[in-house]
């Protein structure tokens, strides 16, 4: 039996959980490949069984990772998947959000989790997590991947309870959000020239090719928020509102 997980990470966390699961997989000698969206691959083999995570945006799945799944995600015929988010809260609505797409597509969805993992989108009213929920979250991380694919494995089902009505609200939520999404470095990034060292690590890894580096950053309009940069940055350059970020550490 071989599985593999599909996903998006912004600045980590997403990427931390589905190692996590793909240790779970690996320690019962199950074969698990890690498939990046990022990576411009295209899938070629068939594999028996799927996992699909990517962070909550705006409480459901970005685009960059739906837009994946409905252009490159090849069908399958009934194969058994899981669908996993990381978001700051206990809930996200990613699992509702893309459940008809897979099923369309043939894939069977058998869990759907959404697991807690360090905010690091905390501006304006939203928060930072504290070092203590921090290490809290790390632990349950990897009892959750554990009950993931033990779950899996017994062949039950576990789709957890998200209301159809709130998905679509998020939908609409996320859809009149979006300008602010794609606005955001441009309308409130910064950065500090005395500190930055024109690595240009920003440019190369923004995941929507939103920066240029050109003896100056320019951020053009197709931001999706996703902090990567700001989190990144090697020497934290940049600058929200005249102040540093205090880079999420995992
Ligand atoms: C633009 C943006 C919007 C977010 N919206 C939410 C949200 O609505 N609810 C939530 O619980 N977390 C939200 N978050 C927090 C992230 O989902 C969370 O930190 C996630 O684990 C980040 O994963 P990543 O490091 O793989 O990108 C948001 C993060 C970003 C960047």
């Amino acid at each position: 039996m071989k599985g593999i997980i599909i996903f998006f990470s912004g600045t980590g966390n997403t990427e931390y959980m589905v190692k996590l699961i793909c240790g779970e997989f690996q320690k019962r000698n199950i074969q698990c490949d890690l498939f990046n969206i990022e990576n411009n691959e295209t899938l070629k083999d068939e594999y028996d069984f799927y996992v699909f995570a990517s962070p909550i945006h705006v409480e459901i799945f970005p685009n960059i990772f739906v837009d994946w799944l409905s252009k490159k995600l090849p069908e399958a015929d009934n194969k058994r998947c899981i669908v996993l988010s990381t978001q700051a809260s206990a809930v996200g609505y990613g699992g509702r959000q893309i459940s008809k797409l897979l099923e369309k597509k043939g894939y069977n969805i058998v869990y759907v989790r959404s697991i807690p993992m360090p905010n690091n989108y905390y501006l304006g009213k939203f928060k930072a997590t504290t070092e203590d929920k921090k290490i809290e979250m790390k632990n349950e991380a990897q009892n959750e991947a554990q009950a993931a694919v033990e779950s899996f494995l017994r062949d039950d089902v576990y789709i957890e309870k998200e209301s159809l009505y709130i998905t679509e609200l998020c939908k609409l939520v996320y859809k009149l959000y979006k300008p602010v999404l794609n606005n955001f470095a441009k309308k409130n990034l910064t950065v500090d020239y005395d500190v930055c060292i024109k690595c240009k690590k920003c440019e190369k890894g923004c995941p929507v090719n939103n920066i240029k580096f050109d003896e100056k950053i320019h951020f053009d309009k197709n931001c999706i928020a996703c902090q990567r940069c700001v989190q990144k940055c090697p020497v934290n350059a940049f600058k929200y509102q005249g102040e540093h970020f205090n880079q999420l550490k995992l």
